[in-house]
């Protein structure tokens, strides 16, 4: 047996016994056991992080997925190893998918921690996971790829095509609606999903798919083929050859994820019309790795891109129309002089090399050239004012216009639970011109600040034809969802925010141009209300008391306290003439 200063392999993160040779010496009786000879003990070790569930339909590709990871890295000369972790779907994760994401991330770090792997292929798809393992192995500082499941196939409907979610959100509007009945939104039901994969518009899942590519942690062209199509598979197997030369050249992820690279998905996520989801998880990623969110310019960057991918909910077409239209790749080119080309990818080579090699453009309709966006500027703004002292934010472009400059009295609803009561009660006072106010349920109040942003339409309004209303909170809203709604107001009601002190009747004035969230109620008065806000009962016990007590606010990224690194080097995104500062370990 040999003793070797920086092991690597199975000789790697020995289980200690106080005696490293006997640690090796089970841990082959155990290979052995499973059937394989010494001869893996010469190869790098690559983990494949497999988050299989029979809850998580959108990772519903993963044997085969795996099985083109395996393939790939054995043709590369490496032994493949996929264990698991846990694996969250919006629809199976009570109360909140967003309340088990960092329970995720910490799963996937401290497995990348304890297993003896030279390099980890991450593969993630529903909304949550990619984030979680990007924050995990981050932290864990490993030589890491992220490998997407792919988005689903659309279905037809009577003839039209239709898609998760953006198409859920709008039948069920107009069953709530009574403009169709009960047959037809039961026969829809069976049509929204057309196969295994994650949401077929620029949801959030498409969207940290599109930001991984632009971060430089998946391959160039991995972002955008649909989970069912033979190009998702050669894609697994180009990631596991690729996961061996991560390994051998000890490519750890903190030299991919610089400032410079998070720069980089900030404005593909802003010219994609993305998620605003992906903003709290590009906070808690760059968290991980040392650098702060600054909201401010955040805005300035979004205020000179330009929205040019039509997809649902903003635009009009499916992840599978963008892979066809030539995918992230494609964006990235047309948008290349906003981008910082000398940033480093999983690849070894920087984004410039890589899209310099991206296949020539052809005509489609689906990427907009620069001279005709789908929307000029500022997809995302941020907006400040005595309501959102620390900020919160509005998706303009998938917003009504004539309301982004909107003044209208506050129905107050206490909670979800006071909203689920109330809002369809033929008896509340409410018109159009009113703006529906929800507070608690932001990241501690709810707790997990779940996908309540996108507050339903009152039914007796729905019902007399309006589509939309300014709406206000401070939790998300699923990046499939449209409307002009106002998320992520910090602090929140259950952490002090002036949120808590809106009361029915106050007026609210939202003003996108000027950047302005605010109630006509003078500081003295809102902090005399503060003063009367009963606190809430929280968590005693478990994983729900650890959240409330270290969950950050949403420009933090909801990450837990404990887990951000412990020194802070950068903001991100950089201001114009500011400099980039290396990727650093937590
Ligand atoms: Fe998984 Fe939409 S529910 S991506």
């Amino acid at each position: 047996m040999t003793s070797e200063t920086s092991p690597t392999g199975l000789r790697s993160n020995l289980v200690n016994y106080g005696d490293a040779e006997f640690a090796l010496f089970l841990r082959k009786a155990f290979i052995k056991g499973a059937g394989y000879s010494d001869d893996v003990l010469e190869r790098p070790v690559i983990g494949i992080v497999d988050t299989e569930s029979g809850f998580n339909p959108c990772h519903g590709n993963m044997p085969e997925l795996i099985k083109a990871v395996e393939r790939g890295v054995m043709m590369a000369g490496g032994f493949p190893v996929s264990f698991p972790t846990i694996s969250l779907h919006e629809s199976f994760s009570h109360p909140t998918s967003m309340f088990l994401r960092n329970l995720m991330a910490m799963d996937t770090e401290e497995m990348l921690r304890a297993l003896p792997v030279d390099a980890v292929v991450l593969i993630g798809g529903c909304d949550k996971t990619v984030p979680a393992q990007l924050m995990g192995a981050a932290s864990a500082g490993r030589p890491a790829i992220q490998l997407v499941t792919g988005s689903m196939l659309t279905g037809s409907h009577r003839g039209r095509t239709v898609g998760a979610c953006t198409d859920c959100r709008a039948f069920w509007g107009r069953y709530r609606a009574e403009e169709i009945d009960d047959a037809e939104i039961e026969e829809v039901n069976g049509r929204l999903v057309g196969s295994v994969g994650t949401c077929s518009v620029a949801g959030t899942a498409s969207t940290m798919a599109a930001v991984a590519e632009a971060l430089g942690v998946a391959l160039p062209g991995s972002a955008a083929p649909p989970a069912v199509t033979a190009e998702r598979m050669r894609v697994a197997e180009m990631t596991g050859r690729r996961a061996v030369g991560l390994a051998e050249e000890k490519l750890d992820i903190n030299q991919i994820l610089t400032p410079a690279a998070f720069d980089n998905a900030f404005r593909v996520l802003l010219a994609m019309g993305g998620s605003t989801n992906a903003l709290v998880h590009l906070a808690a990623i760059a968290g991980r790795c040392g650098y702060t969110l600054d909201l401010d310019a955040f805005d300035a960057m979004s205020l000179e891109t330009p929205v040019l991918v039509n997809l649902k909910p903003a635009g009009a077409h499916y992840m599978e129309d963008l892979h066809r239209a030539g995918g992230v790749q494609r964006l990235m080119t047309e948008i290349s002089d906003l981008l910082d080309l000398d940033t480093l990818t999983v690849t070894g080579r920087t984004l410039g090399e890589e899209l310099a090699e991206a296949p020539a453009p052809y005509p489609q309709d689906v990427i907009r050239p620069r001279e005709d966006p789908i929307y000029p500027a500022g997809s995302i703004a941020v907006l400040r004012g005595n309501l959102a002292p620390a900020g919160a934010i509005i998706k303009q472009a998938a917003a009504a216009p004539a309301l982004l400059e909107h003044t209208g009295r506050a129905v107050v609803f206490e909670d979800a639970a006071d909203l689920a009561a109330r809002i369809d009660d033929e008896a509340l006072d409410v018109t159009a011109d009113d703006v529906l106010v929800l507070k608690n349920i932001g990241p501690v109040g709810a707790p997990g600040m779940p996908e309540g942003g996108y507050i339903p339409i009152p039914r007796k309004l729905a019902r007399a034809g309006v589509k939309d209303m300014v709406r206000i909170s401070d939790g998300r809203m699923s990046g499939t969802a449209a409307g002009t709604i106002v998320l992520h107001v910090s602090p929140e009601a259950a952490a002090g925010g002036p949120l808590a002190v809106v009361r029915d009747g106050d007026t609210v004035t939202l003003s996108v141009k000027d950047r302005v969230l605010a109630i006509d109620v003078d500081d003295a008065e809102i902090a005399r209300r503060l003063a009367l806000v009963e606190v809430r009962p929280k968590p005693k016990r478990g994983y729900a008391k650890l959240f409330v007590e270290e969950v950050t606010q949403a420009e933090e990224g909801c990450d837990f306290r404990f887990l951000q690194a412990e020194e802070t080097t950068a903001a991100v995104p950089r201001r114009a003439g500011s400099t980039g500062t290396a990727g650093v370990s937590s």
